[in-house]
C-alpha cells in the first residue's frame, strides 16, 4: 500500500527570495495538507545527517553547507500517494530539467538550490518527518 505523506523543505534560497508563501499556496492548491510546518535553521551536523544517504557523493560537502546556510521551513504533507504525486508537483531535481509549471521549474535558481526538497520513498518520507516533528508537533 502507498504511503500518505511526504516530507517537503523550502530551501534557503527560495526562503530569501520570498517564494515560501506562492510554494506553499500552491501545495496547498494541489491538494495536499499540512500536518506539520516550521521554520528553522539546521545547524550543519543536521544538515549532514538528514542528508546522510548522500554521505560520499560529489555534491554531499557542498549541499550540507547550502542546507545550513539560512532559514528553511519543513513540513509534513498528507495526500494519498504522497510521494509520487509530490514529486509530480516539484519537477526534475535540477530546475532546468524541470516540466514547465512545476514548483522546481518556476522558483528553483540551481540543482542545489532547486526550490524545495521532497522525500524519494515512502520509507524516507516517515524517517526524515521524524528527524523534523515528534507527535506533539503534528495533526492526528
Ligand atoms: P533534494 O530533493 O533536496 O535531495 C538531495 C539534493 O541533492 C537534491 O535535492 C539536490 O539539491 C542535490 N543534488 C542532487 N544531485 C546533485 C548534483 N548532481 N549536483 C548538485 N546537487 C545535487
Amino acid at each position: 500500500m502507498k504511503g500518505n505523506i511526504t516530507l517537503t523543505m523550502i530551501k534557503p534560497t527560495a526562503m530569501e527570495k520570498g517564494y515560501a508563501g506562492k510554494i506553499i499556496t500552491r501545495v496547498l492548491e494541489a491538494g495536499f495538507k499540512l500536518k506539520a510546518m516550521k521554520m528553522l535553521q539546521l545547524t550543519k551536523s543536521q544538515a549532514m545527517e538528514f542528508y546522510g544517504i548522500h554521505t560520499g557523493k560529489p555534491f554531499y560537502d557542498d549541499l550540507v553547507k547550502y542546507m545550513s546556510s539560512g532559514p528553511i521551513i519543513a513540513a509534513i504533507l498528507e495526500k494519498e500517494n504522497a510521494v509520487e504525486e509530490y514529486r509530480k508537483l516539484i519537477g526534475s531535481t535540477n530546475p532546468e530539467k524541470a516540466e514547465k509549471g512545476t514548483i522546481r521549474y518556476d522558483y528553483g535558481t540551481n540543482i542545489q538550490a532547486n526550490a524545495v526538497h521532497g522525500s524519494d520513498s515512502d520509507e524516507n518520507a516517515i524517517i526524515e518527518s521524524n528527524f523534523f516533528f515528534s507527535h506533539l508537533e503534528r495533526l492526528k
